[in-house]
Order: C-alpha cells, then sequence, then structure tokens
C-alpha cells in the first residue's frame, strides 16, 4: 500500500560513547535528540538521548513508545564499562521495557583505537548472554567513519519489518 509504517528507535548509552557522532551531531546531547531517515515503507525516527548521569533517567520515558534501542558502548573505556553494565541492567529491569519484548543492537563503537575491547569481550563485559527474553545483537564500529554503522543498522532494521 501507499501507506507508511512508522518505527522508534531509542538510541541509549554512557557520556561520551559516541551516540551523537553515529548520528551526524557535534554538541554534547542536552537532553535529547531527534533524527529521521527512511527505508522503504518505513520511517523510522532515532531519539538520541543523552549519556550524561543527569539526563539517563529520562530514558525510560521513551521505552514505551520506542519499538528497538540502540545501545552505544565505548569500546574503549575499559573502566565505564561496569557503568555501562549497571544502566543496562537498570534498564532491562524497567518494568515497561520488561513487557515489551522489542530488539536491542549493541554497538561496540570506536572500533579504530587499539586498546578496545572486542564485540565478544564487550558482550561478556556487559554480561549480555544473560539476556533471553529478547532478541539482541552486537556489532562494531567507528561512528566517526560510519564504518559498521549500516550493518548494524540494517540488522535493527530487519527486524523491525
Ligand atoms: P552524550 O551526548 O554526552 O551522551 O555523548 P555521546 O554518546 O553523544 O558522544 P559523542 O557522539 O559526543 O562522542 C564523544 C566523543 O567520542 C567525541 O569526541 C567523538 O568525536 C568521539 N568518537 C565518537 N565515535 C568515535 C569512534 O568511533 N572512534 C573514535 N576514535 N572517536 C569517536
Amino acid at each position: 500500500g501507499l501507506l507508511r509504517r512508522r518505527a522508534n528507535l531509542l538510541c541509549v548509552g554512557l557520556d561520551n560513547s559516541g551516540k551523537s557522532t553515529a548520528h551526524e551531531e557535534v554538541v554534547p546531547t542536552v537532553g535529547f535528540s531527534v533524527e529521521m531517515f527512511e527505508r522503504g515503507k518505513v520511517s523510522f525516527t532515532i531519539f538520541d538521548m543523552s549519556g550524561q548521569g543527569k539526563y539517563r533517567d529520562l530514558w525510560r520515558h521513551y521505552f514505551s513508545e520506542a519499538d528497538g534501542i540502540i545501545f552505544v558502548i565505548d569500546s574503549a573505556d575499559r573502566d565505564r564499562i561496569v557503568v555501562a553494565r549497571e544502566e543496562l541492567a537498570l534498564m532491562l529491569e524497567n518494568k515497561v521495557l520488561a513487557k515489551r519484548p522489542i530488539p536491542v543492537l549493541f554497538l561496540a563503537n570506536k572500533m579504530d583505537l587499539e586498546n578496545g575491547l572486542s564485540p565478544v569481550e564487550c558482550s561478556e563485559a556487559l554480561g549480555l548472554d544473560r539476556i533471553r527474553d529478547r532478541a539482541w545483537n552486537i556489532s562494531a564500529c567507528n561512528a566517526l567513519t560510519g564504518e559498521g554503522l549500516e550493518a548494524g543498522l540494517e540488522w535493527i532494521i530487519d527486524m523491525l519489518r
């Protein structure tokens, strides 16, 4: 038919993980920003949430509207991967989200940095194997060059088709 379908993607992750870069922005996100793109008959809206501590509480207000989640990880920030793990656990424990088995795409960003964790190491550090109630996938990317981004997005777009 002629009708377009809409899908909302919620993009979360710690501050400095590269969320805004992945969506071509330059200033730290205050609260959130919005970006749109179209694929076939589906028009996607990405809600890029700020990862700064004081704004992380805002993420949950979008769980009821989200059709998919993109969780960006700074794979080179070994010190804060435990913080990412805590934020992920909090997110997945949320009552609204627990009832909605929407897919989660993890982006192991900054793959260009030499000391970075591989996607396998990221998924171990985050305990992703414990996620059994929803589809998830992890892929490495470099938000600066766009390398790997498309493959990750392709996966979540396929899940939403
Ligand atoms: P908040 O808006 O505060 O939540 O941060 P954010 O997750 O949006 O991070 P942002 O996109 O602002 O990126 C943080 C820093 O990491 C910037 O200096 C980016 O240039 C840098 N950066 C992002 N992606 C990459 C990457 O793939 N490789 C490298 N080397 N640097 C990156």
